[in-house]
């Protein structure tokens, strides 16, 4: 049976670069939008073009560049910024707006000091002033993790109707539950007139660690793109990670989804992104930390030695990592002590092994890792023991 595809929308270069400190150049961001093309996303918001110049020269330049994926600039519902989106977008294969509006009780009162009717009202003008230069319009309903279910399907309504192709739902401040969130995806699906001419969109923050679950919650209830970053990268704890939701559906097929996304490169973007923003990526990030695939504790070292599944479910290979690592530590056992000995050059029988491992604890309580070099410098220590002992 086939996979249902979701289509991986990716704003590293928008709500990624949100980050304080963490702005690109369009250089810089050129070079991102290559790779993310490359690395097969469906869609590269590329910025916010009425923001600044710079953001404008941007996106223009990405619309230009890229070939294979949509190009996508975020508007206000305001008419000016459409205008200029539209302007940012010339020149693209496939160009999307994206626009939208506070939907959630404290927006509409407090940012907007209006009415939902009102709101309403401006979320189908800004469609379908979108609608009159791409074809292409998202529409996002900000706030719509805390927004009642029933205003949601009224504004959602009002967008297809206007003319948007996707509806994005985002969980702005990264309330909800993933079972809140699968929930709303399904009640929109169940009750939006006309939803079958529009896909539905996944775009979660990860306020409360929940971004990934969130998303894989909305595609398990109908949606079929999901809005990420590299690396969860994004205001205050980030965005849903782009390498986690598309290995999640890989490493559970009986979801029956899937993306179009070369995982093996999702290593080298990761990298690529960090050092770009200069942003490090945390040691223990699922998929790409530089943690993900080491193992350091004796008997994970024995169970992955003797065979990788044990204590792996995903194939580093699979994600553009060489190989698993055996971190040698004062926790680690002789099998892996034997093991990175003979892949230094040294084949230890038992005896002689544990001679070595005796002293190789006494060196590892003073390190922190012992490396090939410290190996080297054991071994010779031991060496006139060994002879006596050969
Ligand atoms: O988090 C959010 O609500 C957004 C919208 C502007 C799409 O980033
Ligand atoms: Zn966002």
């Amino acid at each position: 049976m086939s996979k249902d595809k979701v289509q991986i929308f990716d704003t590293t270069l928008r709500d990624g670069e949100q980050v304080p400190g963490c702005k690109l150049d369009t250089k810089q961001k050129l070079v991102i939008a290559r790779q993310l093309d490359q690395l097969g996303v469906d869609v590269i918001e590329a910025g916010f073009p009425v923001s600044s110049p710079g953001d404008f020269q941007s996106v223009n330049e990405i619309a230009k560049l890229v070939k294979n994926a949509t190009v996508c600039g975020l508007t206000r519902a305001v008419r000016k910024d459409i205008e200029v989106a539209a302007e940012a977008l010339q020149g693209a294969v496939r160009p999307r707006i994206h626009t939208g509006i506070g939907t959630s009780e404290s927006h509409i009162k407090y940012k907007f000091n209006s009415t939902q009717d009102k709101i309403l009202e401006r979320a189908y003008e800004a469609v379908a002033y979108a609608k009159t230069f791409v074809e292409d319009v998202e529409f996002y309903a900000e706030d719509a993790g805390r927004t009642d279910n029933e205003f949601l399907a009224r504004i959602c309504e009002a967008a297809i109707k206007a003319g948007a192709t996707v509806l994005n739902i985002p969980d702005t401040t990264g309330y909800c539950l993933p079972e809140e969130y699968g929930a709303k995806m399904k009640y929109l699906k169940e009750n939006v007139k006309g939803i079958e001419k529009a896909i539905l969109s996944c775009h979660c923050h990860n306020d409360l660690g929940l971004a990934t679950a969130n998303s894989i919650a909305g595609v398990i209830n109908g949606a079929r793109q999901i809005e990420c970053t590299i690396n969860g990268i994004g205001e205050r704890a980030g965005n849903t990670s782009l390498e986690e939701v598309v290995m999640i559906m890989r490493q559970h097929p009986y979801l029956n989804l899937d993306t179009g996304i070369k995982s093996e490169m999702l290593f080298e973007t990761s990298q690529m992104v960090s050092s770009k923003m200069g942003m490090p990526v945390q040691p223990n990030k699922a998929i790409v930390g530089s943690n993900a695939f080491a193992h350091s504790s004796g008997i994970h070292q024995d169970g992955v030695i003797k065979k990788r599944e044990t204590y792996e479910i995903i194939d580093p290979a699979e994600v553009g990592v060489t190989e698993s690592s055996i971190v040698l530590t004062a926790r680690s056992g002789r099998a892996a002590l034997a093991w990175r000995a003979k892949k230094v050059g040294y084949e230890l029988t038992k005896i002689q092994l544990d001679e070595v491992y005796e002293e190789f604890l006494q060196y590892a309580d003073r390190k922190k890792e012992i490396v090939d070099e410290d190996i080297h410098q054991i071994i010779d220590g031991c060496k006139v023991k060994l002879e006596s002992l050969a």
